[in-house]
């Protein structure tokens, strides 16, 4: 399995990718069209196994007021035929050893379960803008996972 960033001719990949993942929300993907098309994604990956798109992550930056204060990490989705056989964590423990992840303050709004087992923690700042899920969901790390 290879790991690098998307390349243009894989944009198409990865939103087909977040559809399969997230088959109930067309929102994962209509959001990275809309990063995608501002400028605004900050880093991204995919892992490339046998010449397809299995897995994808993406980081926008963070902000405090108009001051960048970190990155936002998401969305992280594995194809569902290869969800639960550790490629996530791979991809994730990858890319938070990479120079331009390792010391920044990272944010992510996901499953305590999942994030803690790589150095995340509850977060009381930012306030998760989404009131109908529990706030305990805003994790957040700080350099040197
Ligand atoms: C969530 C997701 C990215 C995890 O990737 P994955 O490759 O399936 O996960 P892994 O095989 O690396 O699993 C790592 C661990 O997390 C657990 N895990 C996997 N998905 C989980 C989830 N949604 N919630 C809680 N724990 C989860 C696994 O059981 C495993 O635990 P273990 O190491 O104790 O056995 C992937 O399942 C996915 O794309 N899901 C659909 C999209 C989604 O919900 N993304 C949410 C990102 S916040």
């Amino acid at each position: 399995m290879k790991i690098r960033p998307p390349t243009p001719a894989e944009h198409a990949k990865v939103a087909a990718l977040l559809r399969q993942a997230f088959p109930d929300s067309t929102h994962e993907a209509q959001l990275v069209a809309a990063l995608r098309s501002h400028g605004r994604i900050a880093h991204e990956w995919v892992c490339i196994h046998t010449n397809q798109v299995i897995a994808y992550l993406a980081f926008t930056n963070a902000y405090h007021g108009t001051a960048v204060c970190g990155l936002h990490l998401a969305p992280l989705a594995v194809k569902p035929e290869f969800q639960r056989q550790g490629i996530g964590s791979e991809l994730l423990r990858f890319v938070l050893r990479q120079a331009a992840i390792r010391d920044k303050i990272l944010f992510v709004p996901g499953d305590p379960g999942f994030y803690r087992k790589f150095g995340f923690a509850p977060c009381a700042m930012p306030l998760c803008p989404f009131p109908e899920y529990p706030q305990d969901h805003h994790q957040s790390v700080q350099g040197g996972v």
